[in-house]
């Protein structure tokens, strides 16, 4: 790519002001300065300011989302932006959650600067599981398991019922639920529907990553390869 769309890209500068970054000899790829905003520059060989630019071949990282902050860029409180190094924001096209999490739901959210694998990611088409663990304020009735699981469970206000979902009631008032889609507040809306209202929520699997697994504490991140959703398609 352009050395100037490079630097607007990854977020150092606008395109407008790169040739004055390139003039003062700021990048640098395989050893030689860049002396032209046209100059073609591969991002995974270019030093700016002498640093290799970060996640060169995109952004995709796994974050333990902590309670009581929103995914949203524009909302009033505490943001799930506010916890992740800035410069992620003035990449271009900037940071995106893949899909969200509500405000008082903690646990797995991935993130990225990738808008086709965002887009792949949340497509109806491709039934990513998503992992749940709940506890509720009522007993979990036992005939939940086989109305999540036939598919029929039509939601308030919807026209199409909730695809098959597995269910495994750990306790009386605890739960593993895997769904295979993504409706707002699907989860605590289906507890709500078999008479069982959720009290804590929290996402510990999407697909192959297990948040068990990336040891994160609320508010930290991780990289992950996207290689491993594509295995699953
Ligand atoms: N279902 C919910 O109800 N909330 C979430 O945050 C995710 C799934």
């Amino acid at each position: 790519m352009r050395t100037d769309a490079l630097l607007s890209r990854f977020g150092y500068c606008s395109r407008k002001d790169a040739p004055a970054w390139i003039k003062a000899g700021r990048v640098v790829q395989d050893g030689s300065a860049i002396t032209a905003a046209r100059q073609n520059a591969d991002p995974a060989r270019t030093l700016v300011d002498g640093a290799p630019v970060p996640f060169p071949n995109g952004l995709y990282a796994a974050f333990h989302k902590p309670l009581g902050c929103t995914c949203s860029h524009k909302e009033e409180g505490a943001l799930i932006y506010d916890l992740l190094p800035p410069e992620w924001l003035r990449r271009n096209p900037p940071v995106n959650s893949v899909g969200r999490l509500d405000k008082e739901t903690s646990g797995l959210l991935l993130l990225t600067d990738d808008g086709a694998f965002e887009h792949a990611m949340t497509s109806p088409r491709r039934h990513v599981p998503k992992v749940y663990e709940l506890t509720t304020s009522a007993p979990i009735p036992e005939d939940a398991v086989v109305l999540f699981a036939a598919g029929t469970l039509l939601l308030n206000g919807e026209t199409t019922p909730c695809k098959p979902a597995e269910l495994i009631i750990t306790a009386p008032c605890a739960a593993r639920l895997t769904l295979h889609e993504g409706r707002y507040h699907q989860v605590r809306r289906m507890l709500a529907a078999a008479g069982a209202p959720v009290l804590t929520l929290q996402r510990v699997q999407i697909g192959p990553l297990r948040l068990a697994d990336l040891n994160l504490q609320p508010g930290e991140w991780c990289a992950f390869n996207p290689a491993i959703f594509s295995q699953q398609a």
